[in-house]
């Protein structure tokens, strides 16, 4: 290929990296993906090797652009969207990472926010940031790091402590955008959306909140600068001598879930999508509207576009739903993830089996830190195609749990509902969200809108394209599914909610 320019994105997701470039349709030109380790040290808790998701990303998109045939000079910008929340601290000087980053779904800073609730401040920290407190977010993740970092490791002659490092403005912190941004350009900055997800940013004011960085004993020093998520500014350039051989301007970022509600082009207040990825995460434009929730919603930062107002988003998060069909696959339940469709067709219910798969909590709108998996309902005769069918049916209803708080929240009816993300190639699975939901679902072509959202992103901060219609005139249908055939789904609600209700403050002491 040569002549034609594109638009390139990194995802960098909980489970692996992809990279994709994206023509002026929002047709997928070059696709490469790897997985990277996902580190247990001990229960609740999930790390990954930075260094390993930054020589991933070198690779994919190398990988992406030969199968493409494409040069780097092709690429008009690169966009960045990632797992958010997840927490890195690395060394100025040598670029290096003083720990491991601490995963979103690590559980090890449980005990810090009970401690915060007792202390009277929750409600305070939730009005300013938007957020439930809770081990999910990056702010705790952040103090472990600086108390609990192996000063040895920061391969520094002066031994001088971490903590005091950080004052002294040594180390950074940033979610895994940061990292990617500090790696392609040397510049240490965040986005709005993931700056929203860290539970030190004030979303009101749209800036580090001093108390919080305070309480949560975050040096100033350490924290990145914070740009609109489409920057006609950049973040920076990639470096000529560098690995890509180019420079290419690095000039978008959003969270995952944000990335997907602009890649759907969710640019009106009201609009939503659910995207199922290792976890689920339906997002509701708010428009310029922080509205806070009462039944148990985040409210986040939806996007910025340079010299524009913030849009914000209600958000239901679910820690995991993908992630329990790869346990299935762990479990030698099923050889893959196609293979659940095929044995959850071949019964006709779940015969009396609920699975709550509270690996990690449950998020909204219960959160519930201590609340671990559970199977409820299994007889003698139960089958691996009933677990199946029952952890297929777990991901549609927690989707109705967070769908039913979203209703009430915004007031507005869900008369349809955009998805994406890995699990949306299982018909089963849409036609199941559609009944339990009472809701069309829309599933569009594209259905990587993740690195769709932050290819827009870039694109639009470089001119590649220029409008918001232009992005809404290459959204496509690929299929609607309707409700049929609901099969007893309110009784069934009943049940999953008191299985629900049996998951719940499992994991105490
Ligand atoms: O908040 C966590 C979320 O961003 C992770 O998304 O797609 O990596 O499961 P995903």
């Amino acid at each position: 290929m040569s002549g034609e320019t594109y638009v390139g994105a990194i995802d960098q997701g909980t489970t692996g990296t992809r990279f994709m470039v994206f023509d002026h349709d929002g047709k997928v030109v070059a696709n490469a993906y790897e997985k990277h380790e996902q580190i247990y040290p001990e229960p609740g808790w999930v790390e990954h090797d930075a260094n390993e998701i930054w020589e991933n990303t070198k690779e994919v998109i190398g990988e992406a652009l030969e199968s493409a045939n494409l040069e780097a000079e092709q690429l008009e910008a690169i966009g960045i969207t990632n797992q958010r929340e997840t927490t890195v601290v690395w060394d100025r000087e040598t670029g290096q990472p003083i720990h491991n980053a601490i995963v979103w779904q690590d559980r090890r800073t449980t005990d810090r926010i009970e401690t915060l609730e007792e202390e009277g401040k929750k409600d305070d920290v939730q009005q300013k940031t938007g957020l439930e407190p809770d081990a999910y977010f990056s702010a705790t993740k952040a103090e472990w790091l600086l108390d609990n970092s192996d000063p040895i490791k920061l391969q520094r002659a002066r031994p001088a402590d971490v903590r005091e490092r950080a004052e002294e403005g040594e180390l950074a912190f940033g979610t895994i955008d940061t990292w990617l941004i500090y790696k392609l350009t040397g510049n240490h900055i965040t986005d709005v959306t993931n700056a929203s997800r860290t539970m030190l940013f004030n979303i009101h004011d749209m800036d580090w909140d001093d108390e919080l960085l305070e309480e949560f004993n975050v040096p100033r020093e350490m924290v990145p600068e914070v740009r609109p998520s489409s920057d006609d500014d950049y973040y920076g350039t990639t470096d000529a001598s560098g690995f890509m051989g180019a420079e290419i301007p690095v000039a978008g970022a959003l969270g995952d879930q944000q990335a997907a509600l602009f890649g759907q082009t969710c640019f009106d207040a009201g609009d939503a999508k659910n995207t199922y990825g290792t976890g689920s995460f339906m997002l509701m434009n708010t428009g310029e509207e922080a509205v806070m929730s009462e039944h148990g919603l985040l409210t986040t930062v939806g996007f910025q576009r340079s010299g524009e107002p913030v849009q914000y988003a209600l958000e239901g998060s679910i820690f995991i739903t993908g992630a329990a069909i790869e346990w299935l696959e762990d479990m030698t339940l099923i050889e893959d993830a196609a293979e659940s469709e095929k044995l959850a067709r071949s019964v006709d219910s779940t015969d009396g089996v609920y699975f709550v798969p509270a690996f990690a909590g449950l998020g909204a709108p219960h959160w519930d830190q201590r609340a671990r998996g559970t199977i409820v309902g299994m007889t003698r005769g139960t089958r691996r195609e009933h677990i199946v069918r029952a952890t297929l049916e777990s991901i549609a209803f927690q989707t109705r749990d967070v769908a039913e708080a979203m209703v009430e929240d915004s007031d507005i009816d869900l008369s349809s509902l955009r998805v994406d993300g890995g699990a949306v190639k299982n018909n089963f699975l849409c036609q199941l969200q559609s009944n339990i939901l009472d809701t069309e679902i829309v599933r569009p072509e594209v259905d990587e809108t993740t690195a769709l959202g932050a290819a827009y992103a870039a694109g639009l901060a470089v001119g590649y394209w220029e409008t918001l219609d232009e992005l809404r005139a290459n959204w496509q249908v690929d299929r609607e599914f309707n409700p049929s055939n609901p099969q007893n789904v309110e009784h069934r609600y009943g049940r999953w909610k008191e299985a629900v209700e049996r998951s719940l403050d499992w994991a105490r002491d």
